[in-house]
């Protein structure tokens, strides 16, 4: 499959059209940010180790029915998947409380969350993906009734099949993020799941092996994906 042309470079991935117009080559680069972009370092090995987590999850994701874009790794850093158009909301779910959740409503973190928590956020840096409801969404035609109730269903899917996942490797998934987009009528999970977009603790320690030890300086990020990698049965070239 050949890359061609640069569509879209975001904070942390590019995407590249190929030949075939259903299909686009998604490039994880080492580029990693927080804050909508404000903090911005490269972190060496962080797109291969990204995208072959990712691949190993979206890998689970499907032999669970949930629908993905993934088709397959190209290379160390780079994935074929599907063309979605992409729906520019982010769907968050929640088992313990941490990062805005903490500090919108002044709960400790850790605070465990049941049933989980389910939220909108638009995906919109400028406006630092302010937290939205089903309401602006169908207000603004970002998504419809059918779309909203789809991403709650798939959101809450995925889980029941990560937190089991991240529980045999003794971690707890805190909070994730993911987005959806559509192809020929169907909702499809699109972008990815890495520790960049989630919260990963320790079960005994509770330490951080997510993207939070970049936002909050604490060291050794890659070291910390490469570690949640290993325990829940990734190899990473
Ligand atoms: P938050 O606590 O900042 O609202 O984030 C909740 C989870 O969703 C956390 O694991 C980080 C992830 N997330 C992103 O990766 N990107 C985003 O733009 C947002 C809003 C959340
Ligand atoms: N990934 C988003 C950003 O780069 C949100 C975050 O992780 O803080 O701003």
């Amino acid at each position: 499959m050949n890359k061609n042309t640069l569509l879209y470079a975001g904070k942390a991935k590019s995407v590249y059209t190929t030949d075939d117009d259903a299909l686009l080559v998604l490039e994880f680069r080492d580029d990693t940010s927080a804050f909508d972009g404000k903090k911005k370092e490269a972190l060496a090995r962080k797109g291969r180790v990204n995208n072959q987590f990712n691949a190993f999850i979206m890998e689970k994701l499907a032999d669970a029915g949930i629908p993905t874009h993934f088709v397959k790794l190209l290379s160390p850093h780079e994935a074929l998947v599907k063309n979605l158009k992409m729906l520019p909301v982010e769907c968050v779910v929640r088992n313990r409380a941490a990062g805005s959740l903490v500090r919108r409503l002044g709960v400790e973190e850790g605070l465990a969350l049941n049933p989980p928590v389910f939220e909108f956020f638009l995906k919109n840096d400028a406006l630092s993906d302010p937290m939205i409801n089903d309401a602006h969404i169908i207000s603004f035609g970002w998504a419809t009734e059918e779309q909203i109730a789809g991403m709650k269903a798939l959101t809450l899917a995925v889980n029941d099949v990560l937190t089991k996942l991240f529980d045999d490797g003794e971690m707890i998934l805190v909070d994730y993020k993911l987005e959806f987009g559509v192809i020929d009528g169907q909702l499809v999970l699109g972008d990815e799941f890495s520790p960049d977009g989630c919260r990963l603790w320790d079960k005994k320690t509770l330490e951080k092996l997510d993207k939070d030890r970049f936002r909050q300086d604490l060291g050794n990020v890659i070291e910390a994906y490469e570690e949640v990698g290993r325990r829940i049965g990734v190899t990473f070239n």
